[in-house]
């Protein structure tokens, strides 16, 4: 039999046509003078001072590659969690080493579970590498350790958990992160995403470095965009096993860190004074912004991070739609999460003082009514 005619023109491999491609928040208002963006849960404080000299000076020497193992930059996290450098690998993003990790662990056939309402990038991750997204259902928005579990067949290779997750803001006790690990078998890679983990106050909480320390298939990712203040610059980070770390870095780009990136995070995470004042603010602002929400009679689902889920009714002039509007023709850009089966939400960042106060004025004015028809 001869071959089926050549397609003309180059044609991708099966399944990338079927990935969504991940879409952002907003970043502005055109044709509006002033905009809060509280869509991407940025730091409203911005980077350390210390990160930005740090880029500056790494601006004098552009023309030079980076150094591709990011030393200085394992060095400083190695130094600010005791860690053994060797065991850290540096990405641009987060959003990188997670795709890298599928790309290492999952084949056609293969399995990649992850939550309800988890962070997207998880499915694309796993579509990119030929991999099956499994996703298990929460409870209360919540991660639910038995229905991951439950997700779990002999074809599973990996199994991704924002903890906190995005959108939701809710987070699992370090004791469920424990018994979800316990009931994994050993061949499957639990990838424990820290993204917000600087932010979470809560007494059982642990981002889950022990976990990592003490087994063979645990891998924590961390990141330099939210508190950190450098989304800009694209760094992010993991730990793991050692076999783990190698298979990685066999796959990854040569030089997939920016010099200004290995500069600039190795100023940012010694700056622990910088990273204490946006936990400050966060811890001041998280309460009182979701109090203010609820007492305009909406539901907010509780958050530890840098953001809450705020809930609207499915009702005509009530919608989720209708207040993303209201409050996008106001200059106060938030996100929808439709594309996280969460249409009748919006998520909502801590953003600075006047930024919080024009999300609750807009906010006020569309329940209440104003400034419709
Ligand atoms: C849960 C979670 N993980 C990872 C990331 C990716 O962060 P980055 O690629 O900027 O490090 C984000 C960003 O929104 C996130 O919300």
């Amino acid at each position: 039999m001869s071959d089926p005619a050549p397609a003309s023109r180059p044609v991708p491999r099966p399944g990338v046509l079927a990935i969504e491609a991940y879409v952002p928040g907003r970043s502005g208002a055109p044709g509006l003078p002033k905009v809060h963006k509280l869509s991407s849960n940025e730091t409203p404080l911005g980077p350390s001072p210390l990160a930005m000299e740090a880029l500056h000076a790494a601006t004098a020497s552009l023309e030079v590659y980076p150094d591709g193992g990011a030393t200085h930059l394992r060095a400083a996290i190695a130094q600010r969690y005791g860690l053994d450098p060797a065991r850290i690998v540096c990405g641009a993003g987060s959003d990188e080493l997670l795709t890298l990790l599928a790309l290492a662990y999952l084949g056609p056939g293969d399995e990649g579970v992850f939550c309800e309402h988890g962070f997207l990038v998880y499915r694309i991750a796993i579509l990119t590498a030929g991999g099956t997204p499994v996703v298990a259902p929460e409870t209360d928005l919540t991660a639910d350790v038995d229905a991951l579990l439950a997700a779990v067949t002999p074809r599973t290779k990996i199994v991704y958990l924002a903890n906190p997750n995005n959108p939701t803001g809710t987070y699992l006790p370090f004791e469920e992160v424990r018994r979800l690990h316990a009931g994994l078998p050993g061949h499957v890679l639990l990838v424990l995403d820290g993204a917000y983990a600087e932010y979470v106050r809560a007494d059982d909480y642990s981002a889950g470095l022990e976990l990592v320390l003490d087994s063979q298939n645990v891998v924590m990712t961390r990141t330099f965009s939210k508190i950190h203040g450098l989304a800009a610059q694209r760094i992010g980070w993991m730990v793991g096993p050692e076999g783990v770390v190698d298979a990685v870095n066999r796959i990854r780009g040569p030089f997939n860190v920016s010099g200004g990136g290995i500069a600039a995070g190795a100023a940012a995470i010694r700056d622990e004074a910088h990273v204490a004042a946006a936990v400050a603010h966060n811890d001041e602002w998280l309460p009182r912004l979701t109090r203010e929400v609820e007492a305009l009679g909406l539901t907010v689902t509780p958050s530890v991070a840098n953001f809450v889920l705020v809930h609207f009714p499915d009702e005509a002039g009530r919608t989720a739609a209708e207040a993303d509007a209201h409050l996008g023709a106001r200059g106060v850009i938030v996100r929808r999460v439709t594309a996280y089966g969460l249409p009748h939400a919006l998520r909502v960042t801590v953003g600075g003082a006047e930024a919080n106060r024009a999300f609750v004025a807009a906010l006020g004015e569309f329940v209440r009514g104003q400034g419709r028809g």
